[in-house]
């Protein structure tokens, strides 16, 4: 079992900018609550409750204060720190320690997930032994984002980087889950001519040695890139849709905790506390009030 999970949260954001020049993307508001939250609701569905969160230098502080050790959920949340935004596989080398002997599990903070069966999906991947898995989804435009072909087998065949002719419609997601080999293997990735390490080189180390899977959010579930400010705005959008309409949040940390049984009710009230008056509070507050709560 995958027990271990980083979430890379640092980045330039630059086609956010002028506000991502003061803010860290990861904690601007999606509809109702900051962006980091959906990606670390993925790691607690997944049954993940070891984190290591990298921000850029100098983020650390606004993180902690609002994500804190981790305990208000129930789990442990620790932070490191990326010195300039050089990659994706950059955080298996930052989180060399935090890893250790483990394999472990990746996802960008920027990346949002929804949808049925998507808690099944991630308990199948948690059971990664030996090789490597990602998330592969339907797009409409292949070209704007690393592509995979897979086979028969859910193997994956080939793996391009916004590919200019067409291999498929399925893209390469921010959620990954690697074996233990991942530390030493980015350790010789090569820079890029954009003087980044590539994760589509890193990923067509474990093809070529016939150890990459794909793992299929199917056409019930959701994936959106909120790194551009249409997507930010249309997933936020989203959210309200489906928040509204059904009157349960998407990416609730607590409520996910509690009904897992890793926090309790008192640490729910220290969670309103925490939060003050507003409409996080409520929720927080008609959840444990009700006991026919689904
Ligand atoms: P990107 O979308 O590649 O980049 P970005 O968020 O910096 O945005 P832009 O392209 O507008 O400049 O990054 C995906 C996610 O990974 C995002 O949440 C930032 C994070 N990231 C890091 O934390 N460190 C890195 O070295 C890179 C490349 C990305």
């Amino acid at each position: 079992m995958i027990k271990k999970g980083i979430i890379l949260a640092g980045g330039t954001g630059s086609r956010m900018s002028p506000i991502t020049k003061a803010v860290n993307k990861q904690l601007l508001p999606i509809y109702d609550k900051p962006l980091i939250y959906y990606p670390l609701s993925v790691l607690l569905l997944a049954n993940i409750k070891d984190v290591l969160i990298i921000v850029n230098q100098g983020q650390l502080y606004q993180f902690k204060k609002i994500l804190g050790d981790g305990s208000r959920f129930g789990i442990k949340i620790s932070y490191a720190e990326q010195q300039k935004p050089s990659g994706l596989p950059d955080a298996f080398i930052i989180g060399e320690e935090f890893i250790g002997k483990e394999n472990v599990a990746l996802i960008l903070g920027d990346n949002f997930f929804y949808g049925q069966n998507f808690t099944k999906s991630l308990r199948e991947c948690t059971k990664l032994k030996n090789g490597a898995k990602v998330f592969l989804h339907l797009v409409s435009n292949p070209s704007a984002y690393g592509v995979a072909k897979v086979n028969n087998n859910n193997k994956i065949v080939k793996i391009v980087e916004k590919p200019k002719t067409k291999i498929s419609n399925l893209a390469v997601t921010g959620l990954y889950f690697f074996d233990n080999s991942v530390v030493k293997l980015s350790k010789k990735l090569k820079p890029s001519d954009r003087n980044e390490i590539e994760i589509v080189d890193l990923l067509n180390i474990y093809k070529k040695k016939n150890k990459l899977k794909g793992e299929f959010l199917g056409r019930g579930g959701v994936w959106l890139d909120t790194g551009s400010i249409k997507d930010f705005y249309d997933t936020s959008a989203f959210v309200s849709t489906v928040e509204n309409r059904q009157g349960l949040k998407i990416a609730c940390l607590e409520e996910i905790a509690f009904k897992k049984k890793w926090i309790n009710r008192k640490n729910i009230k220290e969670a309103i506390v925490f939060y003050g008056k507003c409409e996080y509070s409520n929720y927080l507050a008609k959840f444990i009030s009700k006991s026919n709560f689904k």
